[in-house]
């Protein structure tokens, strides 16, 4: 018989080999479980959605609702820009035919203000210019080498390459992350460019303390409640904060603003472009795991990975699909399909793994369901394309080579994208 140290061994041996299993990052396509799509068109009591006017009334609302109480967390309240102040405006000596501004934009709640900035760059020579709006993960002032950029005094990751200590930024972060901005394309192209620093709306830490949470507080609370917003929802208010704004700029073309955002803030784009159809458009780059990539996939990074790394991202209630992503009734097509029938433009990179590029594409091409009730043009191969070979619709998508990034080209895609497809919508 077996003694009880035998025992407790094959016990801890078989605990090991399943945590171990569970942890490793799966990059095999065999390891890819089979599951079904959930049909975007199949209301959750079982009716087919036909037309849509059916998928606006009825199952739209649902699948709102679905995803606001179970991932990404629902507003508690109203709250909109109070007030701005142009801080700054001038003619920009880094980039040709470029003007630039910066406003603060206030939003005040009882005795609470949280104040942001926000970066503008707009071509000259337009009375109306269409533009990207993207908060940024380093300040304003890491986007550009420009010295007249306020270097923004909120809470900042340290980052040993960026030289970035005592959590806040200093000159030495100038213009570290400019070559994530195509700037001087952009405005050559007659587009502008708006972007904020995402720590100015809620810092990215696991501390509900700071940043915009706060603001509905009841007394003695200290977090959101279950169900209530994670951080992801506060950086998506952010930006429809910035579009409050933009509606007032009388240089911004406001019918043709699109969201913009990569990797955590390209989920940000999308979930602020499905709430806030002031969006004209949206762009999720290389946005991965709760962005455009398929949960179900257990691809790269997972559910209970990015729920374990980043508890703050998300409502409580969406801890529960870790490890569980057979329980989701919902996968991020339909995520994407909530901005239709408005553009959309999914990107990848062949080795970011970790955001699943199969994933993501498959996001954007079973988000085409939706599309095509409005008569807009998708993705029709279920299979991707090959590297650079983007396929510009109302649903697009791009995949290029190289690692984890915003490029030049994608800046080329996106630029191309906005004049041939977002331009002509409206
Ligand atoms: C981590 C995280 C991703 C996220 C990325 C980023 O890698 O796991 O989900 O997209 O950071 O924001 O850069």
């Amino acid at each position: 018989m077996m003694n009880r140290v035998g025992l407790i061994s094959i016990v801890l041996l078989f605990l090991c080999h399943w945590s171990y299993s569970q942890s490793r990052t799966n990059y095999d396509e065999e390891q890819v479980p089979q599951f079904e799509i959930p049909d975007p068109l199949m209301t959750f009591s079982g009716e087919q959605v036909e037309d849509a006017k059916t998928w606006l009334e009825k199952r739209r609302p649902e699948l709102m609702d679905f995803f606001t109480t179970e991932m990404f967390g629902k507003i508690p309240g109203e709250l909109g820009m109070t007030s701005f102040k142009i801080l700054e405006e001038g003619p920009s000596t880094v980039y040709s035919g470029a003007l630039r501004q910066q406003v603060k934009i206030s939003i005040i709640k009882g005795n609470s203000q949280l104040d942001f900035n926000l970066l503008l760059y707009l071509p000259k020579g337009k009375t109306k210019a269409p533009i990207f709006l993207g908060p940024n993960f380093y300040g304003n002032h890491s986007v550009t080498l420009d010295e007249k950029v306020v270097i923004s005094d909120a809470w900042a990751r340290n980052n040993p390459s960026y030289d970035i200590s005592d959590n806040s930024f200093t000159e030495t972060s100038r213009g570290v992350r400019s070559y994530r901005w195509a700037i001087q394309d952009i405005i050559d192209a007659g587009f502008g460019l708006a972007t904020f620093y995402y720590g100015e709306i809620d810092p990215d830490k696991n501390d509900f303390s700071d940043g915009i949470h706060p603001f509905f507080y009841q007394s003695g609370q200290s977090r959101p409640k279950n169900g209530e917003w994670g951080s992801i929802a506060a950086w998506a208010w952010g930006m429809s904060r910035a579009m409050d704004y933009l509606q007032e700029n009388e240089k911004v073309d406001s019918d043709h603003i699109i969201a913009f955002g990569h990797s955590r803030l390209g989920k940000t784009a999308l979930w602020a472009a499905a709430n806030d159809d002031r969006f004209a458009a949206a762009i999720s780059n290389n946005s991965g795991c709760g962005g455009a990539a398929l949960s179900k996939r257990k691809y790269g990074e997972t559910l209970a990975v990015i729920n374990k790394s980043f508890p703050h991202w998300f409502t409580e209630n969406f801890k529960k699909y870790g490890h569980n992503e057979e329980k989701l009734p919902v996968d991020q097509h339909e995520l994407i399909s909530l901005i239709a029938p408005r553009p959309v433009y999914v990107a990848s990179a062949v080795e970011d793994r970790w955001a699943d590029p199969k994933g993501e594409y498959l996001g954007a091409y079973y988000s085409g369901k939706v599309y095509k009730l409005f008569g807009k043009s998708v993705l029709e191969n279920p299979e991707m394309p090959e590297i650079h070979q983007p396929l510009h619709q109302s649903v697009a998508y791009h995949i290029r080579e190289g690692k984890h990034n915003v490029t030049d080209y994608d800046w080329g895609q996106y630029l191309k994208w906005a004049s041939d497809v977002v331009m002509k919508e409206k």
